[in-house]
């Protein structure tokens, strides 16, 4: 299976309603929070900034873009319209924080317009990022930020000991739902090439606390790949994620991934 993520309007409504529950308890987990915080409490926006997020998924990241970040305004523009439906759902009353359909590759709205974009875990979705990151150059002011902050997922893993099975899990997960493993190793050069010059690069480390509600979700998405391939029977899948929970539940369980996070200007 490809990447979901990279087409997901087109997947059954089962599986978007699936990613966007995975996607709300990944927003909302409190190390997720202080991630988003640490790159993006520092950006200087000028008054009445507005902002966009390509890949703004259910919403809660493009509301950081006026909540943490400051901007004035805030639009988020994503292909899948069931993500769209919740985001407008979940921050209607908020007229400043605005929704769309739409592909970050070509959004068709107007250049020049933003003083900051926000791709937050998009990149690694997509074939061909360049396209991304040249509509992003199209889309900001002259001395505009771009903000990027994405997984450096092949350091995801929930092993704590050798051999351990609940991280097969983990890495099968990661290799079904990921395009590009090593964005932002990459980035760097991408950026410096599409015409931006470099800001802040910043490494998070994520460990899952808790319930670990989000890093469960990775699990049991795995899990759930693996019977569909054939390669688990689902007592098998059932047996591992109840292993998870125990886990959990004798405060055993690890989880961890890391992000970076990299800040760029509009020359
Ligand atoms: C992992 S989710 C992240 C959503 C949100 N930024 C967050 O962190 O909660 C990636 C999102 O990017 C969207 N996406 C994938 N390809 C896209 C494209 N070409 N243009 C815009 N969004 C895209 C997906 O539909 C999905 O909602």
């Amino acid at each position: 299976m490809s990447d979901p993520y990279a087409d997901l309007a087109s997947q059954d409504e089962d599986l978007q309603n699936r990613i966007a529950d995975a996607m709300e308890s990944r927003c909302q987990d409190p190390a997720q929070v202080a991630m988003r915080q640490a790159y993006l409490a520092d950006l200087e926006l000028p008054k009445n900034a507005s902002a966009i997020e390509l890949g703004s998924g259910t919403g809660h990241v493009t509301k950081d873009l006026i909540a943490i970040a400051g901007a004035a305004t805030a639009l988020g523009v994503e292909p899948s319209p069931v993500m769209v439906a919740r985001a407008n759902a979940h921050f209607a009353g908020q007229p400043n924080l605005s929704f769309m359909v739409g592909d970050a590759r070509h959004t068709k709205l107007p250049s020049g317009e933003y003083d900051l974009v926000l791709m937050h875990t998009l990149l690694c979705h997509v074939p061909g990022p360049e396209t991304v990151l040249t509509e992003a150059y199209r889309l900001l002011k002259p001395g505009g930020v771009l903000a990027i902050c994405d997984g450096d997922y092949s350091t995801a893993t929930a092993r704590i000991a050798d051999y351990d099975p609940l991280d097969e899990l983990v890495r099968f997960m990661i290799n079904q739902n990921v395009t590009n493993l090593w964005i932002m190793r990459q980035i760097t050069g991408l950026l410096s090439e599409n015409g931006f010059s470099l800001g802040a690069r910043k490494g998070h480390g994520y460990v899952a606390e808790g319930e670990a509600a989000y890093f469960l979700t990775v699990i049991d998405r795995g899990a759930d790949r693996m019977v569909e391939e054939g390669t688990l029977q689902p007592a098998t899948a059932e047996a591992l994620k109840t292993e998870a929970r125990d886990r959990v539940s004798r405060n055993t369980f690890f989880g961890y991934m890391s992000y970076v996070s990299q800040i760029a200007y509009k020359t």
